[in-house]
């Protein structure tokens, strides 16, 4: 009897431990006992790569954006395909994924200074938030303690939005994620940094429609200037263009653009299709202030989408 007690204590304790340990509980001071210098270590090694290359902050930023946006926050984007499983970062949207050694850059530092503590998913969240800071952007404190998942499927990706999503869809895709349109709209701002290849927004540029050839919503003179960036044959390799003009400054030109329809992808220009979404563009455009403190926020909250379960060696690697 006082056995079965003991067992069933036991198991419930087991249940207690396994259902806490998935709930998510990040925190501001996670490694200040136990790795105090990984935000320093983080900050230097993104510092160090940008140096060498203007492109890296846009990469890790969008990095961050992939991983939590399928199976949480857990760095699964960053593990390799093994074997016949193919992972995310070989599945179809990967195109200008890369920055990824930078990653493991400072998973080798970090490890040679606190060994197993550090998860990946929390360097990619430092990094891209050095990202944005070094780029001119807003700095915030990132809650730390997310755990690395060990699961990583490049058929998962079609879970993310698509460049051609309509603002019905977009609203879906993250209320999914328990983020809101104005999450949406603060987020979509990222697209102030980095790059597009042109078959991201061929399809407005080209055969849009039944009736137009051309996407009415996008500004003429700014079509025909894709168009000739991205022609029909498309014989250059890595063909395509900025995302905003200022594509190695974290500032608020993008709504600008938008508000002028020279939005690079359909899912930036239907930010313009709702009351709701139209005036937070209006607002971000004519305020980078109001902007900054709105993506902060939006970080935050999409850096602590829930996921994974240890803490890697390897980045590419599950243990
Ligand atoms: C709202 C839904 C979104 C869609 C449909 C979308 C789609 C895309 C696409 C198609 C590209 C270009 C890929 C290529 O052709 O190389 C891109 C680039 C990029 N996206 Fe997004 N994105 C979205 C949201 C976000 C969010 C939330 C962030 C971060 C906060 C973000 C950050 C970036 C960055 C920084 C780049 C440039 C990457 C580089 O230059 O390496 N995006 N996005
Ligand atoms: C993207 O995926 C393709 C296969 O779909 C793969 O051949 C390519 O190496 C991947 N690119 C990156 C940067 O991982
Ligand atoms: C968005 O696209 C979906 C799927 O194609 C469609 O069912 C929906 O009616 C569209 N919504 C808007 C607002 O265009
Ligand atoms: C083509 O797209 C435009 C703009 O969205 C729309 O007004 C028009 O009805 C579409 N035509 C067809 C045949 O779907």
């Amino acid at each position: 009897m006082a056995l079965a007690i003991m067992v069933t204590l036991v198991l419930n304790l087991i249940l207690l431990f396994s259902v806490v340990s998935t709930v998510n509980s990040l925190s501001f001071n996670y490694y200040e006992k136990t790795c105090p210098d990984v935000e320093f270590i983080v900050a230097k090694t993104v510092k160090a790569a940008t140096a060498v290359d203007k492109t890296v902050p846009a990469a890790l930023l969008r990095l961050h954006f992939h991983d939590c946006f399928v199976r949480g926050c857990d760095a699964s984007v960053l593990l390799n395909s093994k074997g016949s499983n193919k992972a995310e970062k070989d599945g179809p949207p990967n195109v200008s994924l890369h920055a990824f050694f930078i990653i493991d850059n400072a998973k080798k530092a970090i490890e040679a200074t606190c060994p197993g503590v550090v998860s990946c998913a929390d360097i990619l969240a430092l990094a891209a938030r050095d990202a944005v800071f070094l780029s001119g952007g807003p700095g915030w404190d990132v809650p730390k303690g997310r755990k690395d998942g060990r699961i990583s499927k490049a058929s998962e990706t079609i879970q993310l939005p698509s460049p051609t999503f309509n603002i019905s869809q977009l609203q879906k895709s993250f209320s999914q994620r328990g983020l809101s349109m104005e999450d949406l709209v603060a987020l979509s701002g990222g697209h102030t940094l980095g790059f597009s290849h042109c078959s991201s927004f061929r399809n407005r540029i080209h055969n849009f429609n039944a009736t137009h050839d051309v996407d009415p919503t996008l500004n003429p003179s700014f079509a025909a200037k894709l168009k000739s960036i991205c022609p029909i044959k498309n014989q250059v390799k890595n063909a395509g263009t900025t995302l905003d003009a200022s594509s190695t400054t974290f500032d608020n030109t993008y709504y600008k653009l938008i508000i002028q329809r020279k939005g690079i992808f359909s899912s930036d220009q239907v930010l313009l299709d709702t009351p709701n979404t139209k005036d937070l563009v209006s607002k971000f455009a004519t305020s980078q202030d109001a902007f900054y403190k709105a993506f902060v926020k939006s970080m935050i909250k999409m850096s602590s989408i829930n996921g994974g379960q240890e803490v890697r060696k390897d980045c590419r690697v599950v243990n």
